[in-house]
């Protein structure tokens, strides 16, 4: 079902410097006459499996990056076969009605109306920049101003809400909008790790001209889900946008079991939904949808040479004004795919499935010593930490054990922050992966740590 890319083992072993060092040797110079495309496939075939990695392996579970589907990759090479572009018609017409269907099907999954639209893009970082590019500006007209013509300096004070577990991406795309990092304000979060609706409400009280609320439904670390409802009614109240950050969470929707978690994704302004993450395609397969296909306004764009007014008129129009980009590769074919092999309860079984891995794990961690269960298991993640003996150690060692299992190329695992605490993180989105192999990861984890542990008190490097 799943694409197999390499060796079987979760990435290769070795010093990083090593690693890259070994794959630029399998390709050698830029030849002054080619080797010819065999040749040349080989090379590349060579570096890729030796050096890089596998998510099929259930000891891969670092990142939000799933194994993909064979369908998905399968389609995604027609892709690139046939080229197309969806900016304008006569870039690619069939790529063109292949988003329009998958963005409908999206849409309704989100609980979006009729009017509801969408584009693909490269990813959810530039999903929820363009999502607060549209924001911004619909803030700015509201208040007289034109942005896309005069730039943001006349927008007084902007304001970005979101809470603290928010992506970083948000802040990015405030820095990139010209509305600089400052103007985000960050919302604390509840017990749950979701927005605080009190909180937003008082921040919003503050003062500034609020351009967005950004809810996350899916934290990257711990899948947390803040109360959609409870959010937008606050927006709604205060005339302000809402942009809820789906990138890991939207796949909630194929699952009949998971789906009540996103609740309230259809009183958006606009969502970010990441297929490459839950989803199982490979990247990028990120889509920007929003409530209403007028929200685009701002990208719109009649180009003489793409696609001019007569020409639109008859119905010679691509996609140009749905997006930052130009030339846009139809990103929406292996999802197309992928809806239509699977169906949604297909879908939903993967999302399912890694759910209940996650909810493994965490007893697994719960009941070993060894471990401190930090959060998790709402979706797919599960945050953690290595106890050794003296506490004072444990940010060190739980660094070094995660670069110890990297080095020897056994297991692929996440980090993160917590409260200023360094933790570990299982990302688990294989399916295919057993609660034995849960079991195993764990073990290399724990013998990592209490090696990285001994180390450390014996004062070796
Ligand atoms: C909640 C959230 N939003 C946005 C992103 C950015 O997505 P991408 O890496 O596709 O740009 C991520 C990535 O992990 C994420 O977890």
């Amino acid at each position: 079902m799943f694409a197999v890319s390499s060796s079987g083992r979760p990435i290769p072993p070795g010093r990083p410097v090593d690693v890259l060092a070994r794959a630029r040797r399998v390709l050698g110079e830029m030849p002054e006459h080619g080797i010819g495309a065999d040749a040349a496939l080989a090379r590349v075939t060579t570096a890729l499996a030796d050096g890089g990695i596998d998510l099929t392996s259930p000891f891969a579970a670092a990142h939000l990056q799933p194994p993909p589907l064979a369908v998905a990759v399968t389609a995604d090479a027609l892709v690139s076969a046939g080229n197309a572009s969806l900016d304008t018609y006569d870039s690619g017409p069939a790529a063109l009605a292949v988003e329009r269907w998958v963005v409908a099907a999206l849409a309704r999954l989100a609980g979006l109306g009729a009017d509801a639209d969408g584009v693909f893009t490269p990813g959810g970082t530039l999903s929820n920049l363009t999502a607060l590019l549209l924001a911004r500006d619909a803030a700015a007209a509201r208040l007289g101003l034109d942005v896309r013509s005069d730039g943001v300096g006349a927008l007084p004070d902007p304001v970005v809400l979101c809470s603290e577990l928010a992506h970083f991406s948000v802040a990015r795309a405030c820095a990139a909008l010209g509305l600089g990092e400052h103007a985000v304000r960050t919302v604390s979060v509840d017990s749950r790790r979701r927005m605080r609706p009190d909180a937003l409400a008082s921040t919003l009280r503050a003062g500034g001209t609020p351009v967005a609320v950004v809810a996350t439904a899916g934290t990257t670390d711990f899948g947390s889900v803040d109360p959609l409802p409870e959010l937008a009614e606050i927006a709604r109240e205060h005339g302000v946008w809402l942009h809820v950050d789906a990138a890991y969470g939207f796949g909630a929707v194929f699952s009949a079991k998971l789906a009540g978690l996103v609740d309230g994704l259809a009183l958006a302004d606009s969502v970010t939904a990441d297929l490459h993450k839950i989803g199982w395609q490979p990247a990028a397969a990120s889509v920007l949808l929003v409530r209403s296909a007028s929200l685009f306004g701002p990208l719109e764009r009649s180009v003489a040479y793409l696609n001019p007014e007569d020409d639109r008129a008859e119905g010679y129009d691509g996609a140009l004004g749905r997006s930052l980009q130009t030339t846009r590769r139809p990103d929406a074919v292996k999802v197309a795919a992928t809806l239509l092999a699977l169906g949604r309860a297909g879908l939903g079984a993967l999302v399912d499935r890694c759910h209940e891995l996650a909810g493994h794990a965490a007893a697994l961690i719960a009941a070993d010593p060894s471990f401190e269960l930090v959060g998790g298991a709402t979706l797919t993640t599960v945050v953690f930490r290595y106890r050794p003996a003296d506490d004072s150690l444990a940010d060190e060692v739980n660094a070094r054990l995660r670069r110890a299992l990297l080095r020897a190329g056994s297991a692929l695992i996440g980090r993160t922050e917590v409260d200023k605490v360094t933790c570990l993180k299982l990302t688990l989105l294989n399916p295919n992966a057993r609660e034995a192999d849960l079991a195993a990861l764990l073990t290399l984890v724990r013998e990592a740590g209490s090696a990285a542990e001994r180390r450390l008190v014996e004062g070796a490097a």
